[in-house]
């Protein structure tokens, strides 16, 4: 990635355990939205990991904020390797937007291991 780019990139991670939460938690391990066209770049990768603590439920908001002429195209989290059965989702923004804001969440008592993707433009 170039250094100018680079400069522009606000990247912010919060870390938050909870050990009681009411968030749902259907079977949605992978996010995939939207679409690569070409001329997209990767703009940025990010893993996240969190190991398994008991009857814990963990959550991470990552946060991908582009200049003011990104477009962002297409946003993925895989989880990588065996599933804890975790979650990802997109609490804000996505495609067509400059930003992103993707919350990754485990099951109860696991863990998670996700590579994150966000491409655009
Ligand atoms: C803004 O971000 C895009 C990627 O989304 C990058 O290609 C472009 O060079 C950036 N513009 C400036 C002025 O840094
Ligand atoms: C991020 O995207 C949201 C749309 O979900 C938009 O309302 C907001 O203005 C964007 N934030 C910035 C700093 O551009």
């Amino acid at each position: 990635m170039e250094m100018k780019s680079l400069a522009l990139l606000v990247f912010t991670l919060l870390s938050v355990n909870l050990v009681c939460s009411a968030v749902p938690l259907a079977s949605r391990s992978h996010l995939n939205v939207g679409y690569i066209y070409p001329g997209d770049r990767l703009l940025y990768r990010q893993y996240l990991q969190k190991l398994a603590l008991p009857n814990a439920i963990q959550y991470q908001d990552f946060i991908y904020q582009g200049n003011r002429s990104t477009r962002i195209s297409a946003v993925t989290a895989t989880e990588i390797g065996y599933t804890q059965y975790a979650s990802a989702w997109i609490i804000r923004g996505g495609v067509g937007y400059n930003n992103v804001t993707v919350r990754v969440q485990t099951y109860r008592g696991y863990g998670y291991y996700y590579v994150i993707d966000v491409w655009g433009r």
